[in-house]
């Protein structure tokens, strides 16, 4: 077979072809500009009505459905004063196409609507889109009563700390990427960082909001509806801020007080020779110097609470889902997933001891 045949018979090649006739196809019969801007609005609509995980135009409260109105209230006023200057930018093109440069009126009376076009529009426009912006962000659920629950969620480099520190609760506990609310209730969060500044987001459920080192901020957040909505850190704050998502649950109020239940309780004891040997790796080793697992001798206070650390949705903060196999990458290789974690790779275990430690987490429920 010659060089050039092989080329032609190439499935990539035939490929290329036929991706080429189309596009002659396509300029021959439609006309790409329209059928670009026509996909462009369908992409933003499809992107309104899809249940995306973590889509700012799915609002499922009361602060989320704010931020999607702002958002399309956005969106249009944008398109109207582009198709505006658009269409102005063409009439005048069409309507000078013969006129000689030189004879354009410069004078004061000439650049009126240079002024009104440039600097009178824009103020007015801007300050409309200003005000509503502040309506948006002034009209936090108002009447919060001093009963409603109150959490307290800690920025690190690159995890979100979650203290249920509530007095009326009975017990105070902590755990880690993951936030259980009761569906119909406005929950306050105090929000603080422990090194830079993190930026708290749950696009369904409400804005952003800066965690802030020295600071304390407040956030009220609402879900009508039971399910998870993803969160995920908006703010720059190094090398793994992208992995540095978190998950809301909003579960029914019986599921929920079941939840906060099982979540005071200490670490669950191993029941199996397995597991028990895990306890004694995890408990006797390096995880138990930054990791706490509440009812063991593991108090270190720097890595995420590991004391049901098999219920959770996922690892090292929405990194990976959560499952022993990804429990078992993650302890032997946490730096390969995620590049500078704080978490270092430990490499001492032997395969048989890797997966008696990520079985006992995540027999922790
Ligand atoms: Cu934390 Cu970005």
């Amino acid at each position: 077979m010659s060089r050039t045949r092989r080329a032609r018979t190439h499935p990539l090649a035939a490929r290329q072809r036929a991706v080429r006739q189309r596009a002659v196809r396509h300029r021959a019969v439609g006309r790409p500009a329209v059928r670009h801007a026509l996909l462009g609005v369908l992409s933003i609509a499809g992107a309104a009505a899809c249940q995306a995980p973590m889509s700012i135009f799915t609002g499922a409260g009361d602060g989320g459905r704010r931020v999607s109105t702002l958002t399309w209230f956005l969106i249009v006023a944008a398109a109207v004063v582009y198709v505006g200057v658009m269409a102005l930018f063409v009439a005048g093109m069409a309507r000078n196409r013969e006129r000689d440069p030189a004879s354009v009126d410069l004078s004061e009376r000439g650049t009126g609507f240079i002024v009104w076009g440039g600097g009178v529009m824009p103020a007015v426009v801007l300050t409309v889109v200003f005000i509503a912006g502040l309506a948006a962000m002034g009209r936090f659920p108002a009447a919060v009563s001093e009963q409603a629950p109150r959490f307290t969620i800690t920025g690190h480099q690159w995890w979100w700390q979650v203290d249920y520190d509530d007095p009326a609760l009975p017990g105070s506990f902590t755990t880690a990427n993951e936030l259980h609310v009761p569906v119909g209730t406005t929950v306050r969060i105090r929000l603080i960082s422990a090194d830079v500044i993190h930026s708290f987001w749950v696009p369904g459920l409400q804005g952003k909001i800066d965690l802030i080192p020295g600071d304390t901020n407040e956030i009220r957040i609402h879900a009508e509806k039971a399910g998870t909505y993803r969160g995920q850190c908006a703010e720059f704050c190094g090398m793994q801020h992208a992995n540095m998502a978190f998950t809301v649950v909003a579960d029914p109020p019986a599921q929920y007080a079941a939840w906060i239940a099982g979540q005071q309780q200490p670490a669950r004891e191993p029941t199996d020779s397995i597991t028990a040997s895990g306890r004694q790796l995890v408990t006797g080793g390096p995880c138990a110097m930054c990791h706490t697992l509440r009812g063991t001798n593991a108090r270190g206070q720097v890595a995420p609470d590991l004391t049901h650390v098999g219920s959770r949705l996922t690892l090292a903060a929405g990194t990976l889902p959560n499952n022993a196999g990804t429990m078992e990458a993650w302890i032997a290789n946490a730096q390969l997933m995620k590049p500078g974690v704080r978490m270092p790779t430990l490499s001492q275990f032997n395969g048989r001891e890797l997966r008696a430690v990520a079985t006992y987490l995540e027999s922790l429920k």
